[in-house]
């Protein structure tokens, strides 16, 4: 199974009753294990957390660590694309060059790479001169 496919699957058990925007995510990881997560809404509305999100606790939850490939697909005019939220969190485990493919349930496509995604990314380098422990 595509890792598109894997995604629209996972889609289908969203819980979006809010919104009524059923999203499905599937991550590839370097490990070579597929993971994964759909919208999981609530009616404390920011409480809800996204697609991504979930596929990638599932994937460490799971043990794994890296991310190689993303699917993210939903029913809209054109592919969805990861929320900001989303795309930061992508970045954690995922390298600038990993490609994320978005996608329509009609069966359209579009893939960017996580550094098109989010350009100028914050990340652990511009950390090297924190205070640690300054608390
Ligand atoms: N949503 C995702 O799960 N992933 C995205 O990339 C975009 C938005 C969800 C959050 C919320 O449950 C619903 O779609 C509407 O924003």
């Amino acid at each position: 199974m595509s890792l598109i496919d894997a995604a629209a699957a996972v889609r289908l058990n969203a819980h979006a009753p809010y919104s009524g925007f059923k999203v499905g995510a599937a991550i590839l990881s370097q490990e070579g294990r597929v993971h994964l997560g759909c919208n999981v809404e609530n009616v404390a509305y920011p409480q809800g957390t996204c697609a991504e999100a979930g596929a990638i606790a599932a994937m460490i939850a799971a043990g794994d660590r890296r991310i190689a490939a993303v699917a993210v697909i939903a029913d809209c005019p054109a592919p969805v694309p990861p929320c900001g939220g989303c795309r930061q969190k992508l970045s954690e485990f995922a390298a600038p060059e990993v490609v994320v493919t978005m996608a329509t349930t009609a069966g359209a496509l579009l893939s960017m790479t996580v550094a098109e995604l989010l350009p100028g990314a914050f990340d652990a380098g511009f950390m090297v001169h924190a205070e640690k422990g300054a608390l």
